[in-house]
């Protein structure tokens, strides 16, 4: 193992957010650094009643040795937040953080002998204080270049007329970018619920670009693969956006991956009993909510259409988790409902015919690389524009989409999508194209792979 280098990484507080800057955590420990992992103590708590073998935090004032190469050590600080108050309000999560998470960055740095600093974009104003004590800077987008180039261009799109001063969508639309028609108004800063918390959103993401004009960020990585944007990432040569995805989050035997609920691998002994290619996946990451007519309806969907089915139902995803009656015993033999899945095991089985999925960026990201057809079921923010890329510019999936009388997305066109998609062997074997294209990508000498290696030798110095 070479000589160790210390890294600071900052995670947002968000499970979509943790995910794959643990992963990129990992690989920084693979080539030798040592890696100081910081949560909110929130998460912290999550992370550990999830997994349990996840050591305690060691708080930053607590004097314990640094990690040594090849680790990472979880700390974590506080948000700002009273421990009653609710955290689902992104608003006021956000603008606590951008008051309690500088100082406390600065007394670790000052304490800790870093080389370098790793932070999800979204606390990329931290960076500032990094800067101030030399250290080599960096910043991860989880979600697709095309929105982390609109968060780039705030000021020209406030110019343009295309959002307000405070961010909120006009009714002027942006002009297509790259192959992509996009849709700004369900964009985090404009999905984040009450005006005000999108105004706090907006002023995040506008710290985080003011620190970027202020020199504060060396580089600009993004959880992408260049051959899958193209369009975009040549339309926005400055800043430079370095694709370096997808990262392969959770497939890290004896690691800890940063779920916040716990993995039930039962799921995957299920799977080993079905053939190939005859289940159909259906998860909705960690915030998407169905309300309970739309829960029920697509339960009624998936018994509808015969297929075995695999179903993450997680605490929350529904406003009180209760199927129709007689349902659980409908689908015993065919179907199999999990909590919290280890999705990446999950997709990479054999059994997995397709990916019903909100199309959180993390989960499009594994579908592609798992070469899955997608049924495309967005809840709010980048969702939609990943779904447009899906359905619209890889062509790998179909939209599920909502009845205009009824406003739900029915269980008739929820069974008659599946049995569309799985004999749509266009959309099949496209899936499996980009799934080379991404393999490539991060195979050796692939775009992904060696970005990621000028990334790593970089932070090194
Ligand atoms: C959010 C946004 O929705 C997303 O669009 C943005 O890009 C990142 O933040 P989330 O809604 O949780 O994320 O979706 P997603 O990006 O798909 O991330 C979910 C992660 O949880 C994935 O890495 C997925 O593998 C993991 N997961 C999900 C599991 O490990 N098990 C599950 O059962 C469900």
């Amino acid at each position: 193992m070479p000589s160790s280098t210390h890294a600071l990484f900052i995670a947002y507080p968000a499970q979509g957010h943790v995910l794959p800057l643990l992963e990129l955590a990992h690989r920084f420990a693979d080539h030798g650094f040592a890696v100081t992992f910081v949560n909110t103590d929130h998460i912290h708590g999550q992370l550990v009643a999830a997994s349990p073998e996840l050591e305690a935090a060691g708080q930053q004032d607590d004097g314990a040795p640094p990690p040594e190469s090849g680790q990472v050590r979880f700390v974590s600080v506080s948000d700002g937040i009273p421990p009653d108050v609710d955290r689902n309000n992104l608003g006021t999560l956000t603008s606590a953080l951008m008051s309690s998470l500088p100082p406390a960055v600065e007394h670790m740095i000052q304490n800790g002998n870093f080389r370098c600093m790793v932070v999800d974009y979204a606390v990329a104003w931290v960076l500032g204080v990094a800067k101030k004590s030399g250290m080599r800077t960096a910043t991860l987008w989880p979600s697709c270049a095309a929105v982390m180039a609109a968060a780039l261009h705030l000021p020209e799109l406030i110019a343009d007329g295309i959002l307000d001063k405070d961010g909120l969508p006009t009714s002027k639309q942006i002009p297509p970018v790259g192959e992509l028609q996009m849709n700004l108004a369900p964009l985090a800063w404009n999905a984040a619920g009450t005006e005000d918390a999108q105004r706090q959103i907006f002023r995040c993401l506008s710290n985080s670009l003011k620190a970027l004009g202020q020199g504060t960020v060396d580089l600009l990585l993004c959880n992408t693969v260049k051959e899958l944007e193209e369009g975009v990432l040549s339309e926005h040569p400055r800043p430079s956006i370095l694709p370096i995805g997808p990262l392969p989050t959770g497939l890290r035997a004896g690691k800890p991956v940063g779920n916040f609920w716990v993995e039930d691998d039962t799921c995957l002994s299920w799977l080993d009993e079905q053939p190939d290619k005859s289940v159909v996946y259906v998860a909705f990451g960690s915030m998407a909510v169905l309300d309970q007519n739309q829960f029920h309806e697509l339960a009624h969907g998936l018994e509808l259409s015969g297929r075995h089915f695999l179903w993450v139902v997680r605490p929350g995803l529904a406003n009180a988790v209760d199927f129709p009656d007689g349902f659980l015993e409908s689908v015993e033999k065919r179907g199999k409902i999990v909590t919290w899945s280890p999705q990446h095991s999950v997709l990479a089985h054999p059994a997995i015919a397709c990916f019903v999925s909100h199309c959180g960026w993390n989960s499009v990201m594994e579908g592609v690389r798992n070469g899955l057809p997608f049924l495309t079921w967005p809840y709010f923010c980048d969702q939609f524009i990943n779904e447009s890329y899906v359905c619209d510019v890889w062509k790998t999936g179909l939209r599920l989409v909502k009845d205009a009388a009824g406003g739900v997305v029915t269980r008739e066109h929820i069974a008659a999508r599946i049995e569309k998609l799985l004999n749509d062997s266009a959309t099949v074997s496209r899936a499996s194209e980009l799934q080379q294209v991404a393999s490539r990508s991060i195979g050796k000498d692939g775009t992904s792979f060696n970005n990621l290696t000028d990334v790593i030798n970089a932070m090194k110095g």
